[in-house]
């Protein structure tokens, strides 16, 4: 995934996309670049690394003066992170600039028919064919509209092209296709963007662009076509973030911020769903009771982080609607030949709403005709666009790329979901549907808590910072709390970290045992009593081994107290709501430990966001 903007206005056109490309830096940080159109020419300039590199370069050069500029800030698919490979790429003979996002299928087909016809690539990126073929057209004597529209007929895959030329300084020109891109509209000047927070300390007016649409704008207007130039609608919002959500309020970096937000986005999450009386109201839902009822599977897609909020739903999901709920990699599901049809709920988690992986299941199930059903953090995005339903995750903008807020607002969004299918189909009383809804609303309260005590896990974390491994262990909802837990700390401080179903440890993995292996626990809710009992019994197991046992576990558990070298106390709540909160220690645990070992928090190595390519 890359960030991109675009800009023609009455401000400094170089200042007001750097300002955008900051904000979209999560995006994929490998390398950056800008291009300005000034006096009749281009001034480029694009470095690797992070955007830093380039704002120091630009801070020592003469950009002129400019009104109109793209910039881009890339996470690298095709060709290393180098300066030749960053964007924005030129045409032949450098009359347009280009950058883009996404990954262009057929890019090596057109590369050969571009070299056989004698140009000359200076690049290894899929993008650089694109610029080429776009200044081919113009100078064919299209203008750059056009051009735009006849290359994108050419072009397969997934992008987000934005492009200008030296010889046109009032216009620029975007096009997208399954991938992000929205118009901001100002006061005598235009903005174009992967995702609002670009643009959103200039106005909060906004048009999302449709699938397979061209625009074009100018300082005072915008105009769509679809790619055979016939006008098209793009779709007006308003955003409602606030600029400070956008930045750190404070902390020293995002991770915390969102840490600390999760009461909120948890409460958010829930705002206005649930009418007196219990009776649940998801307006999203623009599936009939009847499809509802006639639901006889339900098969969760998603990936990471969200996959494992899938896995986290499935309890609840089953127990409350009695459906049956398989949990799928998204990279894996359509390679399987899945069993789907007209009855089958496919529920899509993505925070992003970009993933590949996760979109390209989707429509494999849409294709075998499923309902789809999205669950994601990004209004507007391509996921919930392409389903039958969306809920979305209030949980506000998250930035970070190790996912936090998001993970627990899927979570309660799953519990609505299948509480809403459970009222629909009649499998629970309204009554009972009240009361979890009240225990869910319980939940930011019980977050809050863990929060206000969490410092011994930070303390923890610094003494552990060296050890060469770290094993985490729970049942049944606690297991892939204990995914989730290793995936934290592999991505933020790049340890050897491994998530166990505490049952599967005696069939092999007991084997990493030895002394001083740290190993978390998650300890069910003592109300579970046969799931309590074999996991005090697997606290035993590992520490008879030598492992160091950190547990967590419901205050007024003191079953666990003789075998647990570190005791994390937990608010008392309902088992399947148990992740909301013995998530938060691991969440701490892992960022603690990143920090103390000196790694980048909110933007880890490799990583990106979202995954905007298979
Ligand atoms: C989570 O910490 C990771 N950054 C990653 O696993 C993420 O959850 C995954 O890529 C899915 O992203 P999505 O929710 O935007 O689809």
């Amino acid at each position: 995934m890359c960030g991109i903007v675009g800009y023609v206005g009455a401000q400094s056109a170089l200042d007001v996309v750097m300002g955008g490309l900051r904000r979209l830096e999560y995006r994929g940080y490998d390398s950056a670049g800008v291009a300005l159109v000034a006096d009749g020419a281009l001034f480029t300039e694009k470095r690797a690394g992070k955007l830093s590199n380039l704002s120091k370069v630009l801070s020592e050069d003469t950009a002129p003066p400019s009104t109109l500029g793209i910039g881009h800030t890339r996470w690298a698919t095709h060709g290393a992170a180098t300066d030749r490979n960053a964007h924005p790429h030129l045409g032949a003979r450098g009359r347009v600039a280009l950058v883009h996002n996404g990954i262009i299928e057929n890019f090596a087909q057109l590369r050969g028919q571009l070299e056989a016809a004698g140009h000359e690539l200076r690049s290894e990126t899929d993008t650089e064919v694109v610029s080429h073929l776009l200044e081919a057209e113009l100078d064919a004597g299209a203008d750059l509209t056009t051009a735009m529209q006849r290359v994108c007929k050419q072009l397969d895959g997934a992008f987000t092209l934005v492009a200008v030329a030296s010889d046109d300084p009032e216009r620029v020109v975007a096009a997208r296709r399954n991938s992000p891109l929205v118009i901001g509209l100002g006061a005598d000047e235009t903005f174009l963007a992967s995702d609002v927070a670009a643009f959103i300390e200039h106005t909060r007016d906004a048009v999302e662009l449709g699938q397979d649409q061209v625009v074009t704008i100018t300082r005072s207007e915008f105009d769509i076509t679809d790619f055979a130039g016939n006008p098209a609608e793009g779709k007006r919002f308003h955003v409602d973030w606030d600029i400070a959500a956008a930045e750190k309020a404070g902390y020293d970096y995002f991770m915390l911020k969102e840490i600390a937000e999760q009461p909120e986005a948890i409460a958010n999450t829930l705002l206005g769903r649930s009418a007196t009386g219990g009776r649940l109201q998801l307006d999203e839902m623009r599936l009939s009771d009847d499809e509802l009822r006639a639901v006889d599977k339900i098969i969760i897609i998603a990936c990471g982080t969200a996959f494992h909020a899938g896995l986290v739903a499935k309890y609840a999901i089953e127990h409350w609607t009695r459906i049956p709920c398989e949990v799928e990699l998204a990279s894996e599901f359509r390679y399987r030949d899945p069993v789907v049809d007209r009855d089958t709920m496919v529920i899509a988690i993505s925070q992003s709403g970009e993933t590949m992986d996760t979109l390209m299941a989707l429509r494999h199930a849409r294709d075998q005709r499923a309902k789809v059903l999205a669950i994601s953090n990004t209004n507007g995005s391509t996921i919930p666009r392409e389903s039958d339903a969306v809920l979305y995750t209030h949980a506000g903008i998250e930035i970070a790329v190790a996912s936090t807020k998001a993970f627990l607002t899927q979570i309660v969004a799953c519990h609505l979901i299948a509480l809403y299918l459970a009222q629909v189909r009649g499998t629970m009383f309204g009554d009972e549907i009240g009361a979890i809804v009240d225990e869910l609303e319980q939940m930011p309260a019980a977050v809050t808590k863990v929060l206000a005590t969490i410092e011994p896990v930070r303390a923890l974390a610094r003494e552990l910072r060296d050890a060469p491994a770290v094993l985490f262990l729970g049942r049944h909802v606690g297991y892939p709390v204990a995914l989730e837990g290793a995936l934290k700390l592999k991505e933020l401080a790049y340890m050897q970290a491994e998530g166990f179903a505490a049952g599967e440890l005696k069939h092999g993995p007991i084997a990493l045992v030895e002394q001083g292996v740290p190993v978390f626990v998650v300890v069910p809710p003592q109300g579970r009593g046969q799931l309590h009992e074999k996991m005090v019994s697997n606290i035993q197991e590992v520490r008879a081994r030598g492992a160091r046992t950190i547990v967590l576990a419901e205050e007024g558990d003191d079953a666990v107290t003789p075998y647990a070298d570190e005791l994390v106390r937990l608010p008392s709540v309902p088992t399947l709501l148990q992740p909301l909160v013995a998530t938060v220690p691991l969440q701490v645990f892992a960022c603690e430990m990143a920090t103390a070992k000196g790694h980048d928090i909110d933007q880890p190595r490799n990583l990106a966001k979202s995954v905007t390519v298979e």
